[in-house]
């Protein structure tokens, strides 16, 4: 949701805070503005809807100038209209500021501004900072920005131009990313580092209560309290190549075909076949905690939480670790005893998501050690995390998860081998737990290559409204992740269910317009679900099965099979949810869906 760019240099601003922006669409919004200065004089254009919408404005207009911020905006507070877009300002028109976040205090704040003669345009959060730079202008920037920012509660990333400082633009942040780009003869500023990345690979993620000031040829960093403050800088690892679309006509459709990819990189490094085990140098510093800990606590949100759910079952039938898994927005809710033993894992692609951000914090309150299994390098909860893996799956675009899920499933069943080979696993057993994890990406591709076929079924289901995806243990939390797939890109109402549930309620739905998505590979829980299927067809409803090749019993019994590779029930789930995400995927393109931002989501969801 809601994106930041900002550029000092030498260059015309207008192009590169446009492009900027363009490359933020993926997490989401509502409207977009930006505002550049000229030698001092600041002009704002603003648009509700997409980028387009701002373009067309811009085209009829001359906006000189090598200074600027640009921001796309999710609405917290106004409706996404043009007077609520970002940029704000104050009534003199010096100040003007764009924000990610949301001001909680703000009723308080705009109201006492109004009582001292303040006039607001619009009906944001966002436009009393305007209001209160504009009231503690001491004649410095840095410290106006202290004195303003110090009233306000709540979460801000911030970038701000005044017109009593040309050539400069302030920065501040807490709770909501913000990063420094560093160029030659130019400095960059983004709440994501996609915006950028076409002009440097160098980059200085700032962290909560920093406060920082660009110009053409420098930068500075230091606390809102005013303290000093040293922050590293760091290479992007990955091209800007991999977030640009290379031929495909979605984002996802990409990141779907990138899964081999993305389980190879996950394991790169990390496999040490003569000892049958794994190595995850992230988790160096916490060795000792993780070889002692019977309590595992998994906290995530969504596709996250799902792959936690799978992270269990591997987790715990590779050791004798007791795993939890809670949805991060309820365990604030939860009056756990963490035991000191306690050892809790944040599952987040972006490392944003305020909900399981909150629950790292709140974990770390009570003083057990939080990890982090993160995709996004350099994000919030990467860094306030003790110890953690990166994913390494490039950065993924579509607001629908694909590539990231597997590459956590991928990095959870490597915490397994590691875990499990600390206890009682067997150096044999490890090596066949690597050898069947080395055999997914192949596996995975052979699905692939199917997706054509799986388009044509998947335009056959595209005339139905509802849907049921039912599985059993390791495709239990696949069944979910189905149903979330669908139902984010497609609109259509789905529901995943653990099968053996059926018979507790929902078998009441069943209908001739009501499909089933079954999931039955071959393994200990197939003539279980097999009973699930029969008791569906027994009462006309659809079912289309996720089954293994070979399998011809299932192909009597179901409408629809979708075949996967043969491969142990354990390691099902890397195969399994690809015919679910082309299914998502297929139906959603032939409903002419909006696939890569689907409406009101956002990539990361960065508000509670
Ligand atoms: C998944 O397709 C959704 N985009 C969403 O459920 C997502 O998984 C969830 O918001 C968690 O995001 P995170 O992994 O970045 O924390
Ligand atoms: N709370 C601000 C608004 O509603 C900013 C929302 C965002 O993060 O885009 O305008």
């Amino acid at each position: 949701m809601c994106g930041i760019v900002g550029y000092a240099g030498i260059r015309d601003v207008v192009p590169i805070l446009l492009e900027g922006l363009q490359r933020l669409e993926y997490r989401g919004y509502d409207s977009a503005g930006i505002a550049v200065q000229d030698h001092g004089a600041i002009h704002v254009v603003r648009s509700a809807g997409k980028i387009e919408r701002l373009q067309d404005k811009l085209a009829g207009v001359r906006l000189p100038g090598q200074i600027g911020i640009g921001h796309t905006r999710w609405a917290t507070h106004g409706k996404p209209t043009e007077l609520n877009a970002h940029p704000h300002s104050d009534c003199g028109g010096n100040f003007v500021v764009i924000h990610n976040g949301i001001i909680e205090n703000y009723s308080l704040i705009k109201r006492g501004l109004q009582e001292r003669g303040h006039r607001f345009k619009s009906e944001t959060d966002t436009e009393v900072i305007a209001h209160l730079l504009e009231e503690n202008w001491d004649g410095d920037l840095v410290s106006t920005v202290r004195s303003a920012v110090s009233l306000l509660a709540g979460t801000f990333g911030l970038a701000i131009l005044s017109a009593f400082a040309p050539e400069t633009i302030a920065l501040a942040r807490r709770g909501s990313p913000l990063l420094l780009g560093i160029g030659k003869n130019e400095m960059f500023a983004a709440s994501d580092v996609s915006a950028i990345r076409r002009h440097t690979n160098q980059v200085i993620y700032l962290e909560d209560e920093d406060l920082a000031i660009i110009t053409p040829s420098s930068y500075e960093i230091s606390s809102l309290q005013g303290t000093p403050v040293r922050r590293d800088q760091q290479t992007v690892e990955w091209e800007i190549a991999s977030a640009e679309k290379q031929g495909f006509s979605h984002f996802m459709l990409k990141e779907i075909f990138e899964q081999p990819e993305a389980v190879i990189n996950a394991m790169r490094g990390r496999v040490l076949d003569q000892d049958g085990t794994a190595r995850l140098g992230g988790l160096d510093t916490v060795r000792d905690q993780l070889r002692a800990t019977d309590h595992l606590i998994i906290v995530s949100c969504g596709t996250s939480y799902y792959a936690g759910l799978i992270g269990r079952y591997i987790i715990e039938s590779h050791t004798d670790i007791a795993v939890e898994v809670e949805l991060a927005s309820e365990f604030r809710y939860r009056n756990l005893n963490l035991k000191q033993g306690t050892v809790v894992l944040a599952i987040s692609q972006s490392g944003e998501t305020a909900d399981t951000l909150a629950a790292v914090r709140e974990a770390k309150r009570k003083g057990v050690a939080v990890l982090g299994l993160v995709n996004a390098v350099g994000s919030t909860i990467a860094r306030e995390t003790v110890a953690g893996i990166y994913n390494h799956a490039g950065p993924e675009i579509g607001v629908a998860s694909t590539k990231a899920f597997v590459s956590q499933l991928t990095i959870l069943y490597l915490l397994a081998l590691l875990l499990g080979r600390e206890r009682n696993l067997s150096i044999s057993e490890g090596k066949q737990f690597i050898a069947a994890l080395q055999s997914i990406p192949g596996k995975i591709s052979q699905i692939l290559a199917e997706s054509d076929a799986i388009r044509d079924i998947a335009e056959r289901y595209a005339v139905f409204e509802n849907f049921m995806f039912i599985g059993r243990k390791y495709n239990f939390p696949i069944a979910l992740e189905g149903a979330l797939k669908l139902k984010e890109i497609s609109y259509l109402h789905s529901e995943g269910y653990a099968a053996g549930e059926m018979k507790h309620g929902p078998i009441a739905l069943i209908h001739p317009q009501f499909p089933t998505v079954c999931i039955a590979p071959q393994g200990e829980s197939y003539d279980k679900i097999i009973s699930n299927l029969q008791e569906i067809k027994a009462r006309s409803g659809p079912v289309l099965a996720i089954a293994t090749h070979g399998d011809q019993e299932i192909a009597r019994l179901a409408d629809d099979v979708i075949y996967i590779p043969d491969i142990e029930e354990r390691y099902s789930p890397f195969l399994t949810v690809i015919p679910l995400q082309l299914l998502a995927y297929h139906i959603a393109n032939f409903n002419g869906r909006e696939i890569d931002e689907p409406r009101n989501l956002a990539k990361s969801v960065t508000v509670e």
